[in-house]
């Protein structure tokens, strides 16, 4: 009973996914849909590749074209491509489609099955929020899916280091650029269930922040769980008001790839150089960032990258290593 709810909501998402991308080759979705892609700098390969698409501005025309070819309203529903409003005074329900007049972006599970959408405006309002995501569902549960890794799953194995970006024009537009080992989180922080995915393929985890106060706080959060998964996390922040898109988009690949090689820090070195400039000549706040960074290192299972670290933060905080060993011992002690 379960397994055909779900069978039939993949198949619907499947459906809408392969509608969607029709939708660009129309003469509206051509004007509208498909020359946003393009002033975006997407190819027609990089387009086709991630199976990109568009909702048509019209209230339910995907919803009627799905049940024209057979689809049930109760799984359109389901997986939130179709949105129902009873009607007040007993008159008829009202169907809706949930992403009308964005273009869309299909995620996709490990194996490639469609399992939600995420949807973009076209042009940016205030009022409207920029992306619309598929709602929970027995399908898509956003905690557990990694735009990209589909696309990116040999690579990541391949080059054994996964690069974690957080939207899923960074993800395009890096692959486009010819670094095809991305995935994003989707503008969340990371879950210990995308990490299992990530970890299955490798164990090294580069983050690529957006280049705002945002982005670097992103950066800080949800790193101490890979840490805890005995991964390798390295952070990478782009210059100021850059993301991956726009960055990957003035740059080759050579340039894209240097400039990851050698601004990738460690996660620990970054954070505690990061602590130290924000706690500079202020003695509790200092006092403060080393709980924090002995709360980061006694996260990491292996005790002799434990004791590296210590060393290094030591170093880089300029306090005695002493302190920072007593204070780790305090730290495991309580959480063990
Ligand atoms: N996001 C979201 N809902 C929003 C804004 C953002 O779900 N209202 C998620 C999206 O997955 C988005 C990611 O957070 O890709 C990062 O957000 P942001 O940096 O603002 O967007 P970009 O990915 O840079 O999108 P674009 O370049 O299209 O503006
Ligand atoms: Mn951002
Ligand atoms: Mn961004
Ligand atoms: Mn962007
Ligand atoms: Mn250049």
């Amino acid at each position: 009973q379960v397994q055909d709810e779900k069978e039939s909501m993949f198949l619907v998402s499947k459906f809408a996914s392969e509608w969607f991308e029709k939708q660009l080759k129309t003469e509206d979705g051509r004007a509208i849909a498909y020359s946003y892609f393009k002033e975006r700098g997407f190819t027609d390969d990089t387009i086709n590749y991630f199976k990109l698409g568009y909702n048509p501005d019209v209230w339910s025309a995907f919803t009627d074209a799905a049940i024209k070819a057979g689809y049930k309203l109760e799984f359109l529903e389901k997986t939130g491509l179709t949105i129902v409003k009873e009607s007040i005074n007993g008159g008829e329900q009202k169907k809706f489609d949930r992403f009308k007049g964005r273009v869309m972006f299909p995620i996709r599970s490990m194996s490639g099955r469609v399992l939600g959408f995420g949807g973009r405006i076209l042009v940016n309002d205030k009022k409207a929020a920029k992306y619309l995501n598929s709602p929970q569902s027995p399908i898509y549960d956003k905690s557990k899916v990694l735009y990209g890794i589909y696309e990116a799953k040999q690579t990541i194995a391949k080059e054994d280091v996964c690069y974690l970006v957080e939207g899923y024009t960074d993800v395009i537009q890096l692959y486009q650029a010819g670094i095809k080992n991305v995935v994003s989180s989707s503008g969340t922080a990371l879950t210990k269930e995308q990490i299992r995915l990530i970890q299955r393929l490798t164990k090294n985890i580069t983050v690529l922040y957006d280049g705002d106060a945002a982005g670097l706080r992103a950066a800080i959060r949800g790193t101490d769980l890979i840490l805890e998964a005995g991964m390798n996390v390295r952070v990478c922040t782009f210059p100021e008001g850059e993301d991956p898109d726009s960055f990957a988009k003035k740059h080759t690949t050579q340039e894209i790839q240097e400039f990851l090689d050698s601004n990738a820090v460690d996660f620990i070195r970054f954070k505690s150089n990061l602590l130290k400039n924000e706690a500079a000549g202020d003695p509790i706040k200092k006092a403060e960032m080393i709980r924090d960074i002995v709360s980061s290192i006694s996260k990491i299972p292996d005790a002799i990258s434990r004791e590296i670290y210590v060393r290094e933060s030591a170093a880089i905080l300029e306090i005695g290593e002493d302190v920072l060993f007593s204070s780790l011992a305090q730290n495991r002690n309580a959480s063990v």
